[in-house]
């Protein structure tokens, strides 16, 4: 008798992350449908599987209740992705972002414990707030500042999704676990809300000055997509990671001065590079935060996550994508 295939529901599939975990799950025989309401997403970010017999599209919004439980009804496994992200949107608008980062996560937990199905939560480094610890780990303390701030509602959000899902692990048995992540980068990400090495690299390839926020002096560690999709799915696979949390980030710790920097040396660029202040980016009283570097102990036992891709290799990698994406060929 064949096997019948898993059925995984990606909510945010038509986005960054979320459509190459499609492909990857695609590949590795599922069917999948995906819940999108092509917010910051687009089909074309699905153009390669959209006429694959195992995939399916709705488009809808996780805050439509009635849609989420009807989609999610006889999945076996949910990933979920969707959310309202990028500082640049997050401060614009607060209360959509909001909304949809708590009410539409609750809607998604409801469903999929109504429908005995596993799921797992893609939840963020900003949960760490201003915390510059040498390695955050998953029980470090966060420092958020004002909730007034909407910068850092989105990880009031999220923090608020991780203790939803842990309390439907304790109270319900939901089989879920959440992962972090730490500025996850790669083809298909667009810097339109705000996300630093498409921008950078957008600039780049425009030759426009390449704009650095505040000092440039703040640290990130960037992973690649090509890495952190497989994780997601192996961490996704285990039970031992049911309400449990699980950081996945990159290796190498670098400034944004030294980013922009590396942008320009690889490829080649005639831009100069620009400090702009914070305020004149996102306002008055922007806060961010100096550094954001995982410790990823946790996520390297359970399933052997390793960062294994350099940042020069993900500058390639995003160069390559600007130059050859036909709606937008360089966003802005
Ligand atoms: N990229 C990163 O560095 C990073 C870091 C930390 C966490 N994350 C998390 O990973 C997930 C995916 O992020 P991404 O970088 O791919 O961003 P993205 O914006 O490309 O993907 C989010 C997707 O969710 C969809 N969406 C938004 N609101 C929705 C709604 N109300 N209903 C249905 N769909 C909706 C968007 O259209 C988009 O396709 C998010 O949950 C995000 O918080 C990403």
């Amino acid at each position: 008798m064949t096997e019948l295939p898993i059925r995984s529901v990606v909510t945010g599939g038509a986005g960054f992350i979320g459509s190459h975990l499609v492909e990857y799950l695609l590949h590795r025989g599922d069917e999948v449908v995906v819940i999108d309401d092509l917010s910051t997403g687009s089909m074309a970010n699905l153009a390669g599987v959209v006429a694959h017999p195992r995939f399916g599209f709705v488009e809808a919004s996780i805050l439509d209740r009635a849609a989420v439980l009807g989609e999610i009804d006889g999945a076996d496994r949910v990933f979920h992705l969707a959310a309202a992200v990028g500082v640049r949107r997050i401060i614009e608008q607060p209360l959509d972002s909001l909304r949809t980062n708590i009410h539409g996560s609750e809607n998604v937990l409801d469903a999929c414990l109504a429908a005995d199905a596993s799921l797992l939560l893609a939840s963020t480094s900003e949960i760490y707030g201003k915390n510059t610890s040498d390695a955050l780990h998953e029980d470090s303390d966060r420092i958020l500042g004002s909730p007034l701030k909407s910068r850092w509602t989105y990880a009031a959000a999220k923090g608020i999704d991780e203790s939803f899902a842990h309390a439907y692990h304790l109270e319900h048995g939901l089989r879920v676990g959440m992962v972090r992540l730490f500025n996850t980068v790669g083809p298909r990400q667009t810097g339109r809300y705000g996300m630093v090495v498409p921008n950078l690299v957008g600039q780049a390839l425009r030759g426009d000055p390449i704009t650095v926020f505040g000092d440039g002096l703040q640290t990130r560690c960037f992973s690649y997509v090509g890495d952190i999709v497989p994780a997601l799915v192996a961490i996704a696979e285990r039970p031992e990671a049911y309400g449990q949390v699980f950081n996945l980030g990159g290796a190498e710790e670098v400034s944004i001065l030294e980013l922009a920097e590396r942008i320009v040396a690889r490829l080649g660029s005639t831009s100069e590079i620009m400090l702009v202040p914070y305020e004149q980016a996102y306002g008055p009283g922007y806060e961010d935060m100096r550094r954001r570097v995982p410790d990823n102990t946790r996520s390297g036992s359970l399933v052997g996550f390793v960062p294994r891709t350099s940042i020069d290799a993900i500058i390639d990698a995003v160069a390559e994508d600007l130059r050859t994406r036909t709606e937008s060929p360089v966003p802005v």
